[in-house]
């Protein structure tokens, strides 16, 4: 069923321009199966396949996935090397894929602590999906909130001390926008899949007015039903932004006015 024009434009602007998942719940799904933890990962690589084709086909702008926190090098060793190693084949096997749909990978994460190979294998990939316009994927790696915070004050304490900025001027802005510059912008809704309730130290400057959405389904069955449900979820939720829901309303049946005005 086709939507009217108007109908399609009000969905397309209700949608999450940026979402963020938590990917949780692979080595259950293989436990679940008698299987190793590693078995589980392979299976939600699959998983993240399927979401960014269906964020690409829904028309999000930009996926964020936390693929490795920089809590996660505590797993043993064994399990993080087998990670490693399945990000450098994801990375060699996918870029061609990832190119050829227009989509921009970004990994965003201190890099630095992973091998030179991995790290010139993601310097090549971002360099081969540098100039494409659609979906913009960042893979957190190696990534905790904090580090991305206290990076930003890091620089603003250096533009402090070489007089480029005065400490009482500092505004928030200022401060998302080099979180920006860093990694990634404001989230719309915070996916986390696994059944667990809680934040994990991801994007956490970033989510200051996320919506977040709590799903049972373990990642490697997060699949396009599921998917969509969050985005149900989401769209159906009044956003207030601090404003009482009437103040909302005002402006939804403005904006509405406005735009038979213009019809
Ligand atoms: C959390 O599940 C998952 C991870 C820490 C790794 C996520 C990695 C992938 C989905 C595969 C690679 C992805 C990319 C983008 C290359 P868990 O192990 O904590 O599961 P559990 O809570 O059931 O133990």
């Amino acid at each position: 069923m086709t939507l009217p024009e108007a109908q399609q434009a009000a969905v397309k602007e209700a949608m999450p321009k940026h979402v963020a998942i938590i990917m949780d719940g692979n080595g259950r799904w293989a436990q679940q199966r008698g299987k190793l933890r590693m078995f589980g990962h392979q299976a939600g690589v699959k998983s993240v396949r399927r979401a960014v084709s269906f964020a690409t086909q829904v028309g999000i702008q930009s996926l964020t996935l936390f693929a490795f926190s920089s809590e996660n090098w505590r797993r043993p060793e064994e399990e993080v090397s087998s990670l490693m190693n399945l990000f450098l084949t994801v990375l060699q096997r996918e870029v061609k894929k990832l190119k050829n749909n227009n989509v921009q990978l970004r990994i965003i994460g201190d890099t630095s602590r992973f091998s030179e190979k991995l790290q010139q294998r993601i310097a090549v990939a971002q360099q081969e999906t540098a100039d494409n316009t659609g979906l913009v994927l960042n893979i957190a790696a190696n990534y905790g909130g904090r580090w991305d915070m206290l990076n930003a004050c890091q620089q603003l304490c250096r533009q402090v001390k070489s007089g480029a900025l005065d400490e009482q001027q500092i505004t928030e802005q200022d401060i998302s926008t080099l979180m920006e510059e860093n990694t990634v912008g404001d989230v719309d809704l915070l996916i986390r899949t696994g059944g667990d309730h809680r934040i994990s130290n991801f994007l956490l400057w970033q989510t200051a007015y996320a919506e977040f959405y709590f799903s049972d389904v373990l990642w490697p069955d997060f699949d396009d039903d599921a998917f969509g449900k969050a985005i149900a979820a989401f769209v159906s939720r009044e956003r207030r932004f601090g404003c009482t829901g009437e103040q909302v309303q005002a402006l939804l049946n403005n904006n509405q006015q406005n735009e038979d005005h213009f019809a």
